[in-house]
C-alpha cells in the first residue's frame, strides 16, 4: 500500500530561517511528536548524502528505527529525504516559498510505502497516518513561530512547586517531554557565546546546539585534550568550522588564573552576547583550594561571579548571562554563618546546594550589571558528572533521567530565544518557565543576608582579580 500525506503551513518567519532550521533533518526531534530521537549520523554540515537515524514512536507504544538519507537540497526551495524502516519506507519532500520577506509557506509531502499492508486495509490505516502527518506539521508551525513572551507557570504547576515533591517528579525526562515547545529555531549567526564546562554533559550538548544555530563559541574548560575533543564533537554535530570555536584553558576553581583568562577573553572579544556559567561539580570531600576557599564554593559560586564581572566590559545592554544552578537549592538556605563549610561533618550535597543557592541569590541582586542575568536548573540529567558524584542515584533513576540535550534545553533557550529579551532578570527558570525559588522557611533570605553575601564575595573577588 502507498499512502501520500500532504500538508502546508504559513509561518511568520523569513524563508532563510525556515530553511536553515529544517536543513538539518535531526531537528525533527524538536517538532514532530512521533519522533522520540533523531541523530545526524554523518559528521559535518547537512549535505546531499547525509544520513540520519530516527527513533519513531509507534501507535502501539513501541518504537522503531528509520534511516533517512538526504537526497536533494535546493537552497531555500526544497529538501528531499528518503527513509527506510523495517516494514516501510518514505519519501519526504519539503517545499519552501517566500510570501513576503517575513512570511514563508512550507509544503510538506510524505509518500509512505507500507509494503506489507494489502490495499484493502487502507481505510483502517489512512486516518491514523493522516493524524500523524497533521500533528507533525502543527508541531513544525509551533517550532518556527516565535511567541510574544515566555509561557507562564500554570496554576497546577505553581501548586506543585509549593509542595516540592510533585514538582520534583518533572525533574526527570517526563517534565521535558511534556513541555509544549522544544524547538531552537532562532539563528544565532554573528553572536559570540562564552560557555564554561563544554567538554561533557549539559555544557557539551548546549555548545553543540548553539553552534548548529550559527553562534561563535568561546569554550572555557580545564583540560586542553578534552577541549579539543569537545571542539571536534561540536563540529561533527553542527557542521561549524574550526574558526567558530575558540578554546580557553583554565581550572575555574583557581580563581586568580580564571581572572587572568577572563581578562584575556574580554580583551580579545569586545562584544560577548551571552555568557553561560555551566561548569559545576559536587564534591564528596571538603577540600580547600590553594587560594584558601572551599572547593565547591569556589567552582559553583565564586567562579561564575568572577567571570561575569571580568567579562562585563564586553557586555552590551542586550547581553545575557545564564547561570546554571540545581534543584537541590530548594533544600538549602544561604548558611551565611559558615559559607566555607568549616563546621563538621562536611556534606557534599549540602555544600553544593548552598553554593548554588548563593549563586541564585547574587543573580537576583545584580543591580548595576549591564547584562540580563537568568538562572536555570536543568532537572535531573544523566551526565558524567551525575554518574561520578551520585552513582547510586544515577543507577536507581537511570530510566527516568533526562539525556544531556533535555537538561541543556532551557540553557540554550535562555541564550537565544527572542521572547526572553524582555523577561525579568534574576528569575529561576526550569523547562522554559519561571518557577518559585524558595519554598522551605529557612531557604529565603533577607535584604541584610543578601548584603552580607555580596560584601563577602566582593571582598574575596577584589583580592583575587587585581
Ligand atoms: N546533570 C544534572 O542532573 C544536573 C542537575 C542539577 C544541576 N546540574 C548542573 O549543571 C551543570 C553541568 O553539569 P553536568 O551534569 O553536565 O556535569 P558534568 O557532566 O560533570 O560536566 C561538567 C563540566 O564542567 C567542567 N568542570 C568541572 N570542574 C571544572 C573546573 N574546576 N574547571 C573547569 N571546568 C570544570 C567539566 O570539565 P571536565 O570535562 O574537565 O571534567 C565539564 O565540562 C553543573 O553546574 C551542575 O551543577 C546538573
Amino acid at each position: 500500500m502507498i499512502q501520500t500525506l500532504e500538508e502546508h503551513i504559513t509561518v511568520k518567519r523569513p524563508i532563510a530561517d525556515c530553511f536553515a532550521y529544517l536543513r538539518d533533518f535531526a531537528t525533527i526531534e524538536q517538532w514532530d511528536p512521533a519522533v522520540l530521537r533523531a541523530r545526524k549520523l554523518s559528521p559535518g554540515s547537512a549535505e546531499i548524502g547525509s544520513e540520519y537515524q530516527l527513533v519513531l514512536k509507534l501507535p502501539s507504544g513501541q518504537s522503531t528505527v528509520m534511516l533517512y538519507t538526504q537526497i536533494d537540497i535546493d537552497e531555500q526551495r526544497q529538501l528531499v529525504l528518503r527513509g527506510v524502516g523495517r516494514n516501510f519506507s518514505a519519501l519526504d519532500t519539503l517545499n519552501f516559498k517566500a510570501l513576503d520577506p517575513y512570511t514563508t509557506e512550507i509544503h510538506y509531502c510524505a509518500e509512505l510505502h507500507l509494503d506489507w499492508l494489502p490495499s484493502p486495509f487502507a481505510w483502517f490505516i489512512s486516518p491514523l497516518l493522516k493524524r500523524i502527518g497533521k500533528n507533525a506539521i502543527c508541531g513544525l508551525q509551533n517550532a518556527l513561530e516565535i511567541p510574544a513572551a515566555p509561557a507562564a507557570l500554570g496554576f497546577k504547576d505553581a501548586i506543585a512547586d509549593r509542595l516540592i515533591l510533585p514538582a520534583a517528579l518533572n525533574f526527570g525526562r517526563r517534565g521535558y517531554l511534556t513541555q509544549a515547545r522544544k524547538s531552537h529555531s532562532t539563528r544565532a549567526d554573528g553572536k559570540v557565546i562564552a560557555i564554561t564546562g563544554p567538554t561533557a554533559g549539559l555544557g557539551l550538548s548546549a555548545a553543540c546546539e548553539l553552534a548548529r544555530l550559527g553562534a561563535s563559541l568561546i569554550l572555557i574548560g580545564r583540560d586542553k585534550a578534552r577541549l579539543d575533543q569537545a571542539a571536534k564533537t561540536i563540529q561533527d554535530f553542527s557542521g561549524c568550522t574550526s574558526n567558530a570555536l575558540h578554546i580557553y584553558n583554565t581550572d575555574l576553581s583557581k580563581l586568580k588564573n580564571t581572572a587572568t583568562t577572563a581578562k584575556q577573553i574580554s580583551a580579545n572579544y569586545p562584544r560577548i552576547d551571552v555568557l553561560i556559567n555551566n561548569a559545576g561539580a559536587l564534591f564528596a570531600e571538603r577540600q580547600i583550594t590553594e587560594e584558601g576557599i572551599e572547593r565547591s564554593l569556589a567552582l559553583n559560586f565564586l567562579a561564575p561571579l568572577l567571570l561575569t564581572k571580568a567579562l562585563s566590559p564586553s557586555f552590551t545592554q542586550h547581553s545575557r548571562v545564564v547561570n546554571v544552578v540545581s534543584g537541590g537549592l530548594y533544600l538549602q538556605g544561604l548558611a551565611l554563618d559558615d559559607l566555607q563549610y568549616c563546621k563538621p561533618p562536611f556534606d557534599g550535597s549540602k555544600a553544593y546546594a548552598r553554593a548554588k543557592r548563593a549563586l541564585l541569590t547574587m543573580s537576583q541582586h545584580s543591580e548595576g550589571q549591564l547584562a540580563n542575568i537568568h538562572t536555570m536548573h536543568p532537572g535531573w540529567a544523566a551526565t558524567p558528572g551525575v554518574a561520578k558524584s551520585l552513582p547510586a542515584f544515577n543507577k536507581a533513576m537511570h530510566r527516568y533521567l533526562r539525556d544531556s540535550r533535555m537538561g541543556a534545553d532551557t540553557m540554550v533557550w535562555l541564550a537565544t530565544a527572542p521572547e526572553v529579551e524582555h523577561a525579568p532578570s534574576g528569575q529561576l527558570w526550569f523547562d522554559r518557565r519561571i518557577h518559585t525559588d524558595a519554598v522551605l522557611p529557612n531557604t529565603t533570605s533577607s535584604a541584610q543576608d543578601r548584603q552580607k553575601l555580596r560584601d563577602w564575595s566582593e571582598q574575596i573577588l577584589s583580592k583575587l582579580m587585581f
